[in-house]
């Protein structure tokens, strides 16, 4: 079935979390809901959400800082993955950036992701002789804006 790929929509939110969590890329201290947050209030930053009839299976967040093009998020429902959504989400992305002016687009692969380190390769990214570094600016508990209850 043909993925039909749009911008994020309030509606998306549960089963974009749910897509993110299928995928694993989620993490307990993060709630990815503030990144939905953060990348729907940024006017250089977007979700873009891929379906499969009403079935939401695929996603991308892209981002523009001015400097580089960012990409976050990039999923495919397991159950979809090895059609080819995951290379035209990162097309997609690319364009989105692109009429940005990002002349360059960068991404990070979480250690031990092999199989998405491959993906990315296949599509002619190039790892890059960079070590990343990061210090968090509020403690990863504060940076919640969801209080728990
Ligand atoms: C990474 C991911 C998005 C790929 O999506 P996908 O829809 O399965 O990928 P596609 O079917 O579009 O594959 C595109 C190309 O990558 C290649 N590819 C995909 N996975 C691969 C793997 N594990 N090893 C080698 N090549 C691979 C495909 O063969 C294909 O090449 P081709 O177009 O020349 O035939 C998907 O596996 C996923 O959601 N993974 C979990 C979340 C994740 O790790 N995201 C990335 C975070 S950095």
């Amino acid at each position: 079935m043909t993925m039909h790929v749009r911008d994020f929509r309030e509606a998306d939110r549960r089963a974009l979390t749910a897509l993110w969590e299928a995928c694993g890329l989620t993490r307990p201290w993060n709630d990815p809901n503030d990144d939905i947050d953060r990348a729907v209030a940024a006017r250089e930053a977007t979700i873009l959400v891929g379906y499969c009839g009403d079935q939401l299976t695929g996603s991308v967040m892209a981002g523009h800082d001015g400097h580089r093009g960012w990409v976050y998020y990039l999923a495919v429902d397991p159950a979809h993955q090895g059609r080819g959504a995951g290379r035209e989400l990162m097309e997609e992305a690319g364009l989105w950036l692109a009429s940005r002016g990002a002349p360059k687009l960068e991404l990070m692969v979480r250690d031990g992701n092999d199989k998405a380190a491959k993906f990315y390769e296949s599509l002619g990214f190039e790892r890059q002789q960079v070590t990343v570094y990061g210090k968090w600016l509020k403690a990863p508990s504060e940076t919640s804006t969801r209080k728990a209850s």
